[in-house]
């Protein structure tokens, strides 16, 4: 019995651990979104599509309902969001051909429909804040989070090129083994630390909507149910009063 006990509660502490470890060590920041902000949501799309779509598709979103959800007018949407020969209904697609990333990269772009959800917005927003400067790769980058990414520093002209910081660490045998252990930041860019947090959050706000839509109406929808079922109980303890008063 005893050591049935034991077992069960390793494996119960353990769980947190191993869940820990999935995220390979380097610690994810706290994105800090706000799906609710319409501001926030429409700079990150103009960001999405200036800054991503030229590798990544969003296929599961229409402009057009884009344009509903983030209180566009068709004028706004065809000025800021699209580019010319397409159409309201059309969805996010990038131009590149597929065989043409895994050439350049040899990777294709993932979908990026889906992206906060499968990785979760921290993943995404500390990935996108994550590359620096490292000549050893054919990018002339790298990643933290996803070790050698194929993706390219593309905000590297806004953020300013990233410095890994090195530390030594005994290895198993006892040897030292070299460690990234944090980002410095190098090379100034054209937008401030705080402005260049601010559009990478707008950025992952964007997606974060992309891939459930209808978060911010369920949202506010949420509190109306709640007011509801509140009034709703007031309501049927009153009634209950009202029924039994004559009943002692
Ligand atoms: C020049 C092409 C290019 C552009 C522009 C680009 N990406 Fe990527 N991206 C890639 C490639 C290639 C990969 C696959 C990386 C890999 O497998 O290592 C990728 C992977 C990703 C991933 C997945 C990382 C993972 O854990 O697998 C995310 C998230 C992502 N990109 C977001 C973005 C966002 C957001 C933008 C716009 C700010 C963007 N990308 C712009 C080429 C690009």
């Amino acid at each position: 019995m005893r050591p049935a006990r034991l077992l069960a509660a390793l494996v119960v502490l353990g769980w947190p651990i191993a869940l820990s470890a999935a995220t390979h060590g380097y610690p994810l920041l706290d994105a800090d979104t706000d799906v609710s902000s319409l501001a926030s949501l429409q700079r990150g799309a103009r960001n999405v599509v200036n800054y991503c779509l030229g590798c990544h598709s969003a296929r599961f979103m229409r402009y057009s309902q884009v344009a509903t959800d983030l209180a566009l007018t068709e004028e706004e949407l065809r000025d800021n969001l699209m580019f010319t020969g397409m159409r309201v209904y059309d969805t996010m697609l990038t131009s590149m051909p597929p065989e043409q990333a895994r050439e350049w990269f040899g990777n294709v772009p993932p979908d990026l429909s889906l992206i906060a959800r499968s990785r979760g917005v921290d993943y995404v927003y500390t990935y996108l804040k994550s590359f620096y400067g490292d000549p050893s790769r054919p990018t002339g980058a790298n990643n933290a989070v996803l070790a050698n990414t194929v993706m390219p520093y593309v905000l590297a002209g806004l953020q300013g090129v990233q410095q890994p910081r090195y530390e030594e660490k005994p290895g198993s045998n006892g040897e030292s083994v070299r460690h990234l252990a944090g980002l410095e930041s190098g090379t100034p860019g054209e937008l401030s630390a705080e402005e260049f947090d601010g559009f990478v959050r707008d950025t992952v706000t964007f997606l974060e909507y992309v891939s459930e839509p209808a978060k911010a109406q369920r949202r506010s929808l949420g509190v109306w149910v709640i007011l509801y079922l509140l009034m709703f109980t007031a309501f049927t303890y009153f009634l209950k009063k009202e029924y039994w008063k004559d009943v002692k």
